[in-house]
């Protein structure tokens, strides 16, 4: 427990920082450490560790970005919006296009290893069934996801998402607008489903520090959960 508090820097402060210190700035990672043409380079380690590792996490976890390392993620996640991310990037955050094509360091055959990598090195079988898809759909009801806060999250985050403490687990805003500010509705709709099993946020389907009467998130749950979040941002970013 103690780590995972330690651990929970805000994610949005790291990110200023990785962006602040140039050290490692979107769009121009580190060249990977090789003698060879860094064009040449095709092991999934080698172009995650020097691309995306410093963001993602060593190990696809607890980084400032989102853990690429969650069976559930990787399971709902599909493989042509995989090779999108990491080709094009998520606009108005700090995951950056990474294809050359789209002025990225990477060629196209690297995205390829990498986006297809991930689910081969950190996917696994099994896991909850009939999981929402992953990607947006449109129609969600703010008042609808209002009701469905109270019930689900505001235990952990508090009744409007100002966060708060449950138990051992102390919990960041997350109707802070510089938070939503970097995230896109599309990794806060992830977030309603895996949850964050790093950080000791439940997913879609578990009870976990939720009222009694909690039954797993419908598809239309979490649409209406994710425009409840997307309602909070400053007018600028909606
Ligand atoms: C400068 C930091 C940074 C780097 C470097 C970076 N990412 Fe990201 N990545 C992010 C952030 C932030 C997001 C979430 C964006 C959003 O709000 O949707 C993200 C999202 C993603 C997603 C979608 C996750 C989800 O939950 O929907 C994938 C897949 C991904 N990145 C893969 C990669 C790969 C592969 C690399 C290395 C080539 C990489 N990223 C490098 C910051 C980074
Ligand atoms: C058992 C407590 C708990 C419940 C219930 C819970 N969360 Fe979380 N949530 C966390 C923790 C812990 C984190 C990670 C630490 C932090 O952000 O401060 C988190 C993080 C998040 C994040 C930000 C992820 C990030 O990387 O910063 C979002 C968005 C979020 N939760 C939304 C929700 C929503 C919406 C619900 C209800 C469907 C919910 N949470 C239910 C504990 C919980």
């Amino acid at each position: 427990m103690t780590t995972q508090v330690l651990n929970r820097i805000p994610a949005f402060l790291i990110a200023f920082t990785l962006l602040a210190s140039g050290c490692n700035p979107p769009g121009k990672p580190t060249p990977p450490q090789t003698s060879g043409r860094p064009e040449a380079v095709t092991d999934f380690n080698v172009l995650y560790a020097a691309h995306c590792a410093g963001c993602h996490g060593t190990d696809g976890t607890l980084g400032p970005a989102p853990p690429l390392n969650d069976p559930l993620f990787l399971k709902i996640v599909p493989d042509t919006e995989l090779v999108r991310v990491v080709t094009e990037g998520r606009a108005g955050t700090s995951m950056a296009a990474f294809d050359q094509k789209k002025g990225g360091p990477l060629t196209t055959a690297q995205v390829k290893v990498l986006a297809e990598g991930l689910k081969t090195k950190w996917g696994k079988p099994g896991g909850p069934t009939d999981v929402p898809g992953y990607l947006l759909t449109p129609g969600g009801n703010v008042e609808d996801g209002a009701m469905m806060f109270a019930m689900a999250c505001a235990s952990c985050h508090g009744d409007k998402g100002q966060g708060g403490k449950s138990g051992e687990l102390r919990v960041g805003a997350i109707n802070d607008p510089a938070f939503l500010a970097l995230s896109s509705n599309q990794v806060l709709r992830r977030f309603i489903i895996t949850g964050r099993p790093d950080l000791g946020m439940p997913n879609f389907t578990e009870k976990t520090n939720r009222p009694h009467n909690f039954s797993t998130l419908t598809a239309k749950d979490v649409a209406d959960l994710t425009s409840l979040l997307n309602s909070w941002r400053s007018p600028a970013t909606k």
